[in-house]
């Protein structure tokens, strides 16, 4: 928690110059609004890296990195937040009084009540009549009563601001609103986020709930899940769903089960196995293995029995070896999650299967679909494993990997010392590979998404005011362009070196700080605009038609009667159809 009022970091990133400092390190030239030099990140011969002194932020499209006035010094000082802080205002002459129960600590105990709140009156309707049939369902799934009460699940009824008009009741500040993530905004003003869905609270170590996880059941929506957004008591990739119940039983076997699902991780729970938590929609992380280090030394990965579980369980074991925990990853029979197959199959015969598990190299090698007996195949699978133990820091653990790598692939030490050594320069070389490239917007959708985040950025009025109320947060699937989205919306006369703090992730900030930069050259019209809008109404369905497609075919190769799927397929479609009609009297709406 910030120990430095919020009202001074604001007067110091408000009296900073960006100019002014970067200039004491990069020879800046102008060229049009912006100033370009030499990226102090990274060697580079011609100048990529930019300073936009409106906007009071940099961004180098070079190596990637971007932030405002404070970022850059922490970046380039290698200090932390509230370091940097402290340097600029010395420098700048502004005195920084550490207060006790200062403003950004009332806001921090302002956003863990209203989260309170939410959750009682969540819960309570799940008990009372509104919430009758999400509870059948819950039963109907197998939870019990005592779980339910347990982890307090709640139920959103589908009514627009029901938590608006309690949480107002309160008095709560409309920043603490604006920020808690509970609700979203359009024109015509905030609504409660979550509508129709079953609420599982996100809890952190203090107990404290922070978040919720809303999973629609009545099939209608496009989502299954919708979650909260990350907020200053909310980082995604920092929080295990339901550590603060099991830590002591993770402690007690010093090993613990990694999960997916609340829902899996519930029915665990239920059928006695303690020592477990979910990651609940984002790939382990850093973070994560931090926390779990804490209490445990060894790790099972028990993931869906797809394609898609199998890779994410080999990534997480990969981030466990590197973080020091010894992962063992579990196979689960294709098409059964650790939900359902814990009911089938009990207890004892889990623990059992848990027990067995194996070590991520030999998951990896029988999952990766190579040929280990000829040459070529084992040389792909050495360099994608290499990749994987570049980042080992432990030198024992490493060299343990390699021995067991080399023994498994047949390929002497050295060979793969040095494609690790290859690995590691490259990964210096580029920021972060892989977060970079999960944002290289190439879908129809993705582009969409950024489209429309530039038009909010640039506030082009002519376009913007017709079409507010048709634009919502919902039309942004992308974690982070949704959060951008958010905030754009909340605050028209953003300052956009203000809203780069929100973003606490280095490579977030980088990518949020390139969208804001490319957003100036951006020139747009009403019509593709509209075509945003409607790619993105039509993306889910799409999707949606896809996968019922697919099944159908599957159900009609097996002879079975696929009549109800095929009517699923022509209601979806019909309602693609509609969405053209949307598009008709959206264009009218043009001035
Ligand atoms: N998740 C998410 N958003 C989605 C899909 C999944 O946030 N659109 C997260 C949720 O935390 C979910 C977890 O990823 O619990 C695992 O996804 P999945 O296996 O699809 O969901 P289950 O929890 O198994 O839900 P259910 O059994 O109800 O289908
Ligand atoms: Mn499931």
């Amino acid at each position: 928690m910030a120990l430095i009022p919020q009202e001074t970091i604001d007067q110091i990133r408000d009296t900073a110059d960006i100019l002014d400092i970067v200039s004491d390190y990069v020879d800046l030239k102008r060229r049009g609004r912006n100033f370009f030099g030499l990226c102090p990140f990274h060697a580079e011969k011609t100048p990529s890296f930019s300073v936009a002194p409106e906007k009071q932020i940099f961004h180098c499209f070079g190596c990637g990195k971007g932030g405002n006035v404070i970022s850059f010094v922490m970046e380039y000082e290698k200090i932390e937040f509230v370091d940097a802080v402290r340097q600029l205002g010395k420098r700048y002459g502004v005195e920084i009084k550490a207060e006790q129960g200062d403003r950004s600590n009332k806001i921090f105990t302002l956003l863990y009540d209203i989260h309170e709140l939410a959750v009682e009156h969540y819960e309570g309707n799940l008990h009372s009549k509104k919430g009758t049939k999400a509870l059948e369902y819950l039963s109907e799934r197998g939870f019990s009563e005592e779980t339910v009460r347990k982890f307090r699940l709640g139920f959103a009824s589908d009514e627009w601001d029901t938590l608006l008009t309690k949480v107002k009741g309160a008095n709560f500040p409309m920043e603490v609103l604006d920020k808690s993530g509970l609700f979203a905004k359009s024109s015509k003003g905030r609504f409660d986020r979550f509508r129709d869905r079953i609420l599982f609270p996100i809890v952190n170590l203090s107990g404290r709930t922070v978040a919720f996880g809303g999973r629609d059941f009545s099939g209608e929506s496009d989502a299954k899940y919708l979650n909260s957004p990350e907020t200053p008591i909310y980082n995604k990739s920092d929080i295990l769903f339901g550590l603060e119940i099991t830590r002591d039983f993770i402690r007690k076997e010093r090993s613990i089960v990694i999960l997916e699902g609340y829902t899996d991780f519930l029915q665990l729970f239920q059928h006695g196995i303690s020592n477990i938590v979910a990651t609940s929609g984002t790939a382990l992380t850093n973070g994560h293995v931090n926390q779990i280090r804490r209490f445990a030394d060894s790790a099972h990965l028990v993931y869906d029995g797809d394609e898609a579980g199998r890779k994410a369980a080999i990534r997480a074991g990969y981030t466990l070896t590197r973080g020091g925990v010894k992962p063992s990853l579990v196979e689960l029979p294709d098409e059964t999650d650790p939900d359902s197959w814990i009911r089938e199959i009990g207890k004892e015969a889990f623990e059992k299967a848990i027990y067995d598990g194996i070590d991520v190299l030999d998951f990896h090698i029988i999952h990766s679909g190579y040929d280990l007996n000829k040459p070529a195949d084992r040389s792909n699978l050495a360099q994608d494993i290499s990749v994987e133990l570049a980042g080992i820091k432990d030198p024992i653990i490493q060299q343990h990997t390699i021995r067991r790598v080399s023994n498994l692939l047949t390929v002497e030490d050295n060979v793969l010392i040095n494609m690790i050594k290859r690995r590691s320069r490259r990964q210096r070389d580029q920021t972060n590979p892989d977060d970079y490239n999960s944002t290289n917007f190439s879908s129809p959708a993705d582009k969409a998404q950024l489209e429309l985040i530039r038009l909010l950025a640039m506030g082009d009025e002519a376009i913007l005011s017709p079409l507010k109320e048709h634009i919502s947060t919902d039309h942004f699937n992308h974690p982070i362009l949704r959060k951008l989205a958010d905030q754009l919306m909340i605050d028209e006369k953003m300052n956009f070196s203000q809203l780069l703090e929100n973003f606490e992730e280095t490579e977030h900030r980088n990518l949020v700080s390139k969208i804001l930069f490319e957003a100036e050259n951006h020139t747009t019209t009403f019509q593709a605009t509209v075509d945003c809008i409607i790619t993105l109404e039509k993306a889910p369905l799409k999707e949606q038609i896809s996968e019922q497609r697919i099944k159908l075919r599957k159900l009609e190769q097996k002879g079975d009667d696929a009549s109800h799927l095929l009517k699923e397929v022509i209601s979806l479609q019909s309602k693609l159809n509609s969405l053209n009609n949307r598009r008709d009297e959206l264009l009218n709406l043009e001035p």
